[in-house]
């Protein structure tokens, strides 16, 4: 019987011991993941091409286990938002740890539809979609989720495994790729307008990839299209003044 005690001790002491030393090594894997990803996705470079600065509202589409929505929500700091929008609640839940660890009361998370970002309409200035378009099976719906969310003016950048022009979206999809042109094609059908290229990205390793790196925006014209004639006169008068101050007219 006394034999058995200490045993009985170990026994709940070792689960214990294990959970501890998870919850210590978890933030060190997740900062070298993010250092080694770091190194060939320059994310900073990202951040800038889609014009986020502090306070600015964005989202991260597809965001999976929480890579950019870091990165993000030390951009745009706490008088910001980030919508991190995931359709599978294990990612989420992981991307979840990893903001609390870090303290940004700024993330959003978001359990999104296949056919539905579910984010709040004409507020964000940027939107990012990572690795994951090419997964997106009701990319029409996607994207006009998308589309809805943005301020006129706003961003979408989507970066993504660059797949050859002359096999269809299925076949890319199975090798986890898809063209420039069939992301172009979409785009532009949903509303958006194609402004640039930039360099794009060189994964190494098992899983080498490149990734290119398409930047669209939603026309001001979008919000012009329901301006009345009386109102347009207004805007074209002011046709100098930002799109902010154009905004306000428009709803006035
Ligand atoms: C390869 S992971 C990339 C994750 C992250 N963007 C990154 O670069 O680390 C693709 C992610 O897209 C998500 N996804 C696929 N279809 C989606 C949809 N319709 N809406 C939101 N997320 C979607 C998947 O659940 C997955 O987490």
């Amino acid at each position: 019987m006394h034999g058995s005690r200490p045993f009985q001790g170990l026994r709940r002491a070792v689960p214990v011991a294990l959970l501890l030393c998870a919850l210590a090594v978890f933030p060190a894997r997740v900062a070298r993941s993010q250092q080694d990803r770091d190194r060939w996705q320059r994310p900073a470079e990202v951040i800038d091409a889609l014009g986020i600065t502090a306070g600015s509202r964005v989202a991260d589409v597809g965001c999976g286990e929480g890579y950019f929505v870091l990165h993000l929500a030390q951009r745009v700091g706490t008088s910001g938002a980030v919508y991190a929008v995931d359709i599978d609640p294990k990612a989420l839940a992981i991307a979840r740890r990893k903001v609390e660890r870090a303290g940004f009361s700024q993330v959003r998370l978001i359990l999104g539809r296949e056919d539905d970002p579910r984010l709040p309409e004409g507020e964000l200035d940027a939107v990012l979609i990572v690795n994951a378009y090419h997964e997106m099976r009701k990319h029409d719906a996607m994207l006009q989720g998308v589309f809805r969310s943005l301020k006129p003016g706003g961003r979408l950048a989507i970066i993504d495994g660059a797949g050859e022009e002359h096999q269809d979206r299925s076949a890319l999809m199975r090798r986890h790729r898809i063209s420039r042109k069939l992301v172009r094609e979409d785009a532009e059908r949903n509303g958006f307008r194609f402004r640039e290229e930039r360099p794009g990205f060189d994964r190494p390793g098992r899983n080498a990839r490149h990734f290119f790196f398409l930047i669209f925006e939603k026309p001001a014209e979008a919000v012009r299209k329901r301006v009345r004639p009386a109102e347009r006169r207004v805007s074209s008068l002011t046709s100098t003044v930002n799109e902010l101050t154009f905004n306000k007219i428009v709803m006035m």
